[in-house]
This record gives structure tokens, sequence and C-alpha cells, in this order.
């Protein structure tokens, strides 16, 4: 078995590599991938028992695996949630959050800026099964005062928005909905738990696609529902066990393998985001770049107070529309054309015609997606290279401007960097709570302990205690 780990709490780098962990009985060093469907009892007796709950044991994958036990843990430690479950990929993640809770007849609200298969959940299958569903703008508070004036059941966001960047006032849209009797579930992909943690500001339910920057790697699809225990263990996980949205053990073992370097990646991804999202800002062909912590961001004072950084995405527009577009993303020689995003490679999307091509023009629109939009999902890469990969297929869009020449550089290796040495955790430190906190009023939220980016990243939000 692990040992157990120290009762003071533990920074998001630690629980990153350590939190979850159980070893079987050969003492591996690695998490124990358990691929396996089923498990075995040593009587009929033991089998009865279990299944009457009246002894722990594993019974089945669809209900629950070691493997999969370990990625819960990790993840409720990271979030400050008190369960975690598992599901097969992002969108099941949210499937089940929202299937689980509702009913006929109940009321959901939604963010209009959600991402494209989130959108058909609320605007189209939900309506099948008796649940009105209304949508409201983002960062527009009066239309979440006017939609949650009357008695709602869910509440659906997503903070940064898929692909515009937009924000939700966390705090002040939670108040908003438990007086109107709904729980939150939030939608936590863009941000990652390292860069915020909405639990901190109200929201009851937190979903990930693990697709995204847990794996990081581009290998595999997962999601994960994080919320208050009971919550978890009564609504929720009846729903997983019996419609069985279920996390592959392999699945698992890579996103526990991804979660390891999660704290290293996403701080060099943001810092080389926000660069690039400098450099775009500069270009005459493109007309507009969206980055929460750019000043000019519409809402960058609120993602100074919800988030540590500004994250991995930037989304801007080419003039000249789709066809400026699709001959930018063409001339791309390094980063690649994809949907996903997340990933340690730079990708690009064109959000119209892919990701949010069946919404349709006219919410587009409402959205401010237009056909000169490109999605960048910055990566690992040196964001020098990056830079220039950007700059050339830019110059491609003014084809009588002289090519610019660009002689490889040649440099000399880095010298290692120097590592600073980790301070000790405060004697008084509070230990993590597992209950939520309480959300504070709009503008006066504490700024969550998220990962501490201070000495990676210049713009890290500073603490208020
Ligand atoms: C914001 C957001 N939520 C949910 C999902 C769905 O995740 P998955 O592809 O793992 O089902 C995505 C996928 O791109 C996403 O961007």
């Amino acid at each position: 078995m692990a040992k157990r780990l120290p009762d003071r709490p533990l920074r998001p780098a630690t629980q990153l590599v350590r939190g979850g962990q159980m070893r079987s009985g050969f003492d591996e060093t690695a998490e124990a991938l358990f691929l396996t469907s089923g498990f075995v009892y040593d009587s009929a007796e033991q089998a009865e028992a279990t299944f009457l709950g009246q002894v722990q044991h594993y019974q089945y994958s669809r209900f629950g695996n070691p493997t999969v036990s370990m990625l819960e843990e990790r993840l409720a430690l990271l979030e400050g949630a008190e369960a975690c479950r598992m599901t097969a990929t992002g969108m099941a993640a949210v499937h089940a959050s929202m299937l689980s809770h509702l009913k006929a007849g109940d009321r959901v609200v939604a963010s209009r800026a959600l991402f494209g298969s989130c959108h058909w959940i609320v605007s189209t299958l939900l309506p099948r099964y008796g649940i009105r569903t209304e949508f409201v703008d983002c960062g527009d508070l009066d239309q979440w005062k006017a939609a949650l004036s009357t008695p709602a059941a869910l509440v659906l966001l997503e903070t940064p928005s898929n692909p515009m960047l937009e924000l939700v006032d966390l705090a002040a849209v939670c108040d908003l909905a438990h007086r109107a009797g709904a729980i939150v579930v939030v939608d936590n992909v863009f941000a990652t738990p390292l860069l915020q943690k909405p639990m901190q500001f109200g929201a009851d339910v937190i979903v990930y696609s693990c697709t995204k920057h847990m794996d990081g790697q581009g290998r595999v699809l997962g999601g994960a529902v994080l919320g208050k225990k009971k919550w978890v263990d009564e609504v929720l996980q009846p729903f997983i066990r019996n419609t069985g949205p279920s996390l592959s053990p392999f699945n698992t073992w890579v996103i526990l393998k991804g979660l390891e370097t999660l704290h290293l990646r996403l701080p060099a991804m943001c810092r080389s985001a926000a660069a690039i999202a400098d450099f775009l800002a500069e270009r005459a062909e493109v007309a507009r770049v969206l980055y929460p912590f750019r000043v000019d961001h519409p809402q960058q004072a609120l993602a100074k107070a919800q988030m540590a950084a500004g994250g991995s995405l930037v989304t801007f527009d080419v003039k000249g529309g789709k066809e400026a577009a699709f001959r930018f993303m063409n001339a791309l020689g390094i980063v690649d054309v994809s949907n996903n995003l997340g990933d340690s490679k730079s990708l690009a999307t064109h959000p119209a015609t892919t990701t949010h091509m069946r919404v349709g023009s006219e919410e587009r629109a409402k959205l401010g997606i237009t056909d000169g939009t490109i999605r960048l999902s910055v990566g690992l890469e040196d964001v020098a290279d990056l830079v220039d990969d950007l700059a050339a297929a830019l110059d491609s869009l003014t084809p009588s401007a002289p090519p610019k020449r660009r002689p490889a550089p040649v440099e000399p290796l880095a010298e290692p960097p120097v590592l600073a040495a980790p301070e000790p955790p405060a004697e008084s430190a509070p230990r993590p709570k597992r209950s939520r906190p309480k959300a504070e009023p709009k503008g006066e939220a504490e700024v969550p302990p998220l990962l501490d980016l201070a000495g990676s990243l210049p713009d890290a939000p500073s603490r208020k205690h």
C-alpha cells in the first residue's frame, strides 16, 4: 500500500504527482494499471455482502476500478472537491452531470457561449425530455439576473468560453443561481484546475474534458465530474453505474501520467500564449486579438480576479474572412490544423467550419465568431519558432509584400535553468477544506490557492492572504 500522505496541505505540483496513489501488494513505484473488467470474490457470501453494500470490494469496472479510483482521488484533491467520478469523454461528463440531476418540467439556464456539443445538449436534447432551456450572454449580468429571477434547476456555463474567451462572473452568477434554486455546473476545461477553482466562487459541480491539458499529449479521451460527496454518491453515481459512460482503466492510467507534468507544462504554455497574443496584436493582417489577461480584453479585471494566468488559448480574427483564414492556416509550417486543444503541439482551429459549424450562422454571430476567427491552442514548442511560423503565415496573406528571409537560427545550448528552492509550507497554513467555501460578493472574491505561477508568469494574481 502507498504511504499515507502527510495531513498538512500539499501544493498542486505534489498533489498532481502523489495524490490518490494506492499501491498493490507488489509495491510498484508507478500507479498500477488494473486492466480488468471484473473482480472475483473469495466466496458466494462475500459477493452477496458486496452487493448488499456490507463490505467494500470492487465489483465491475463500469461501477469502479482501482486505477480509476486513483485518478478520481487525485482530481478531487487538486480541485478541493469532496468527490469525483471519471467518464469516458468530456461530453459524457457534461451529459451525466446534467441528465443525472434533471427531470421533465425542469428549467435550465445556460451561457450562450458553450462548446458546440454542450450547446446541442441544451438546445436540442433537453427539450425532447420536457426540460425548458434559456440562453444568456455570458458577460451580461443583467441577462443572468432576468433569467434567474424565476426558479431554475441547473445553470451550465463555461469560463473562459470556447472559442471567444468570454468570461462569466462566477461569484455573481452562482449567487443568483442558488437564489433561483439551481445548482451551477461549470465546464472548467479552458482554465484547468491550476488556473481557476470555480468551487471557491460557489460552483456546485465542475466538469472537465481530460482529453485536453490533463492528458496534454493528444493520446486519450476522458472526462471528470466533481462535486459534493452526497450529490456524487446519490445522484451521479447511480446514473454512471446504470448508463455506463465509464472511463477505461488504460485511458485513466495515461491521464494519471499526464497530470504528473501539468504544473510544468501549463505555465510554459501560458507564457507562450501571452507572448503570441501580444505579437498578433501588432500585425496589420489581424483585426482583433482576444486573450483574457491582455489589457484590451473587455473582462481583463474579472479574468485577473478569477484566474491565475490567461490560459493557453488565443483567439484572433484575420482580415479577409474565411478565404484569408484558410490561407493563413494552410500556410502554417509548425502549427497543425486541428479541432483539439490543450496539446503539447500547437493547434489552429477555424471554429465557424468545425467546432461551431452546427450552432448555425445566427448563433455564431451572437457569439462574435466570424469567418475570420481562428482559435490557437498554444503548445510547448519554442515560442520563437511559433512566432516565426505565425509571422510567415501572416506574410502569405499579402503576396505582394517581398517574402522576409528567415535564416535558420543556430543558437548555443541554453544553460540549464536554476530552480528556486521551494518555500516550506507556513506552520499556520490551513488544512484544505473538503466543503465548498462560501461565494464572496462580486469583486471581493478571495483569489483561490491556485498553482503558484508567481515565479514563472509575470501576471499571476496577488494573493490576499
Ligand atoms: C469546453 C469544452 N467542453 C467539453 C468538451 C468535450 O470534451 P471531449 O472531447 O473530451 O468529449 C470540449 C472539447 O473540445 C471543450 O472544448
